[in-house]
């Protein structure tokens, strides 16, 4: 089976004031067509900055993140915008209404 997400020596820093915070050293991850996987670790551990590159809503600092095939880093808007519409789902663990469209009048959106 082809692997559906593969990460290889991934690096995550983020910029805080003067700082730099490490939140993914050197992080590998195979999941494969089909696969049930879950990610656990403490608060603080890196899981939703995992999620968040697998999820293409942020990239990372180095190392590859390849996406049903696609390598992240080489893709443009358009191309990561079809990638989010038709491959990825996510359900979260909040609702992020948004409260906008929910306004009298207009159908509800239940989440999204
Ligand atoms: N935008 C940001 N700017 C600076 N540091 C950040 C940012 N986002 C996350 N971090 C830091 O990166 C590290 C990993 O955070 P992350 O949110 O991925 O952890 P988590 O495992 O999802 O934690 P939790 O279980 O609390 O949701 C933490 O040290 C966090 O403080
Ligand atoms: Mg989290």
């Amino acid at each position: 089976m082809a692997a559906i997400v593969e990460m290889k020596d991934v690096v995550k820093d983020y910029p805080l004031g003067n700082t730099v915070v490490h939140a993914l050293r050197d992080v590998d991850l195979n999941i494969e067509a089909g696969e049930f996987a879950t990610i656990a670790g403490p608060s603080g551990s890196g899981k939703t900055t995992i999620l968040n590159l697998i999820g293409c809503i942020d990239v990372a600092t180095s190392g590859l993140v390849r996406i049903a095939g696609s390598e992240t880093v080489k893709m443009n808007d358009k191309q990561l915008t079809d990638l989010r519409l038709h491959t990825i789902g996510f359900i979260f663990q909040s609702f992020n209404l948004i409260g906008v469209l929910n306004s009298p009048g207009r159908p509800r959106v239940i989440a999204v």
